[in-house]
């Protein structure tokens, strides 16, 4: 099954990835940001979880009405910066499993290595979200899902905060079955493999280590 990526146009959402953009932003915001973008990302992507109707007493009357069917969800932030994401995240979904996959891009080669995966148990079971503000060259999403693929998962969806062209592109080829969430398409990559305009380094914002 092949899928378009999702990009946000709501209004709040360009507000807030615009202030995440100002470099004069600071890190206790940013992070703020990082994480009220994620709770608005997550809001959309899961628009497709299942309901089933239940029966309920209101102090008026019986009311056949919804609720979600239990599916069970695991959030996997690649480090760092996916971090950043995970309280947004679970503000609206308390009840999922947190896994963690560590990877880095070699400065030169921009390829990731991958240096940490601890993953739920049961993770083949459970609808998986995978959490990363920034989609540039896409190696480092691609190559976790490819892990967490490995490990036995096979419902997988991409939450991102900006994407480069060449990022949405190949985490696409790579993994058509991947639905993906972004607030913002970016322009391209630069010779650093830097998301331009971007935001910067987003594990550097995020933790205040530059
Ligand atoms: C950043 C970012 C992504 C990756 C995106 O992490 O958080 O994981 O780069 O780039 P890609 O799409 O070209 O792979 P980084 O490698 O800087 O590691 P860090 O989060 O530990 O700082
Ligand atoms: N990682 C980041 O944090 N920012 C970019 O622009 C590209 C990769």
């Amino acid at each position: 099954m092949s899928k378009q990526p999702m990009i946000l146009d709501h209004p709040l959402v360009q507000h807030k990835v615009s202030l995440l953009r100002n470099k004069a932003t600071g890190t206790k915001e940013f992070k703020e940001l990082v994480s009220e973008l994620a709770t608005l990302l997550c809001y959309e992507a899961t628009r497709d979880l299942p309901l089933e109707e239940v029966e309920i007493e209101t102090p008026i009357a019986v009311a056949h009405t919804n609720v979600l069917s239990g599916r069970k969800l695991a959030l996997v932030p690649i480090l760092r910066a996916g971090l950043g994401m995970v309280d947004g995240m679970l503000t609206l979904l308390p009840a999922a499993k947190v896994g963690h996959i560590g990877l880095y891009r070699n400065e030169e080669t921009l390829e990731p290595v991958e240096y940490y995966c601890k993953l739920p148990s049961d993770i083949a079971e459970r609808d998986v979200i995978v959490l990363d503000p920034m989609l540039a060259t896409g190696g480092s999403a691609r190559d976790a899902i490819t892990q967490i693929k490995k490990r036995g998962a096979r419902s997988i969806k991409f939450i991102g905060i900006i994407a480069a062209p060449e990022g949405l592109k190949a985490l696409h080829e790579a993994h058509p079955d991947v639905d993906i969430y972004v607030a913002a398409l970016d322009e391209k990559l630069n010779e650093k493999g830097y998301i331009v305009p971007g935001l910067g380094d987003a594990g550097d914002r995020i933790f205040g280590t530059k």
